[in-house]
């Protein structure tokens, strides 16, 4: 298997919206939606890809060497790696008709299991099926559930824990999202009373997905979840926002250790995974890319793309004298002035 094969397999498959460019930044596809574009000008997703690309590493291969482990824990569970792929709802209108929710959750599931991390999806809100992917995967996946009403978002969460999942999240930033806003369940804000209501009503935990400030990590806190994912919905909800990068030390300043963060938005290398990590992130997810490899060559494409961005965070470890996650820090980064 090699990536510019996967690339040219999933133009074929795909049908147009999005072109698998090589390099995944938002520029061909600027308001493409339905499709992976970024909303309106599309300048979410392109300053997001812009911003990670002015943070450098600094190397430093004078030290003793040894195994470099590149282990996460989170929810309670151990991963290769600290990269999970981020949900993405109905791919058969976003990406084209070769994969539907079911088809395309299952190769996102068992191929991040296979390579020893995690996939999120979209917990699909007419599908009765949903959660069957992540439960055939004996739990091994976060399902999404976008902020629909109170009672509707309860069912949801409920069924993800009754599935015996490992932890269920939900996307509050959906609330921008026009191509669900007609549907049966209108989406909308949620206060930290409702959040805090859903997340003690089930025992396993619950991220916030779609955090972009300092004052929404501490009421992602206040309301007990265990971890946030600091996102713009990769520019899909909100046009002209900051960059998530650009968010991510003072959130992490704010709330490290009280809750852990999460953080995506045009993560296209290990290195830009070791940026985030530097800056104090515990993880990170990547988006589009995984949908280009689902259309390219199924579950083993994501096996082997999460291995291969998995091997260039290691190698930029090497690089820079950092053994484990621990010692990923901001002293390892080079922070270009104009950032
Ligand atoms: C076509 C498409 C569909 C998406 N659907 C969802 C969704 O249903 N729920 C969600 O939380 N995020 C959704 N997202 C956002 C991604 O999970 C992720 O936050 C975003 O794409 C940023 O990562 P990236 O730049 O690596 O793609 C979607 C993104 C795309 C491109």
């Amino acid at each position: 298997m090699n990536y510019a094969e996967l690339l040219k397999t999933a133009r074929e498959h795909m049908n147009g919206n999005c072109k698998a460019c090589k390099i995944c930044n938002g520029e061909a596809c600027r308001g493409v939606m339905p499709g992976p574009g970024g909303k309106a000008t599309g300048d979410g997703f392109v300053r997001a890809y812009n911003k990670l690309q002015q943070i450098k590493v600094h190397m430093d291969t004078i030290y003793e060497e040894s195994e470099i482990d590149t282990s996460c824990n989170l929810f309670g569970h151990t991963f290769k790696y600290p990269i999970f792929a981020a949900p993405i709802a109905i791919p058969h209108i976003q990406y084209g008709e070769a994969y539907n929710s079911k088809t395309y959750n299952t190769a996102i599931i068992n191929g991040c299991k296979s390579a020893g991390t995690l996939g999120f999806t979209c917990f699909d809100p007419v599908q009765a099926d949903t959660l069957e992917p992540i439960i055939n995967a004996g739990g091994w996946g976060i399902p999404t559930v976008k902020p629909w009403p109170v009672d509707v978002m309860l069912e949801q969460f409920k069924a993800s824990e009754e599935g015996g999942l490992i932890a269920v999240a939900t996307d509050v930033d959906g609330a921008g999202l026009a191509l669900v806003k007609g549907m049966a369940n209108p989406v909308g804000p949620k206060s930290v009373k409702q959040l805090e209501y859903l997340i003690s009503s089930v025992k396993i935990p619950v991220i916030i997905k779609g955090v972009m400030t300092v004052a929404g990590a501490k009421k992602a806190a206040e309301a007990g979840a265990y971890g946030i994912v600091i996102s713009t919905h990769g520019g899909r909800v909100q046009d002209q926002t900051p960059a998530p990068v650009e968010m991510l030390e003072e959130i992490a300043d704010a709330v490290k250790g009280k809750i852990k963060i999460m953080i995506d938005g045009s993560i296209r290398t290990g290195v830009d995974a070791y940026k985030c990590l530097a800056l104090g992130a515990d993880a990170v997810l990547i988006g589009r890319p995984y949908a280009v490899m689902v259309y390219g060559g199924g579950s083993e494409a994501v096996e082997y793309y999460t291995n291969m961005i998995g091997a260039q965070l290691k190698e930029a470890m090497m690089m820079t004298g950092a053994k484990n996650l621990s010692e990923i820090n901001k002293s390892k980064l080079f922070i270009d002035k104009s950032f």
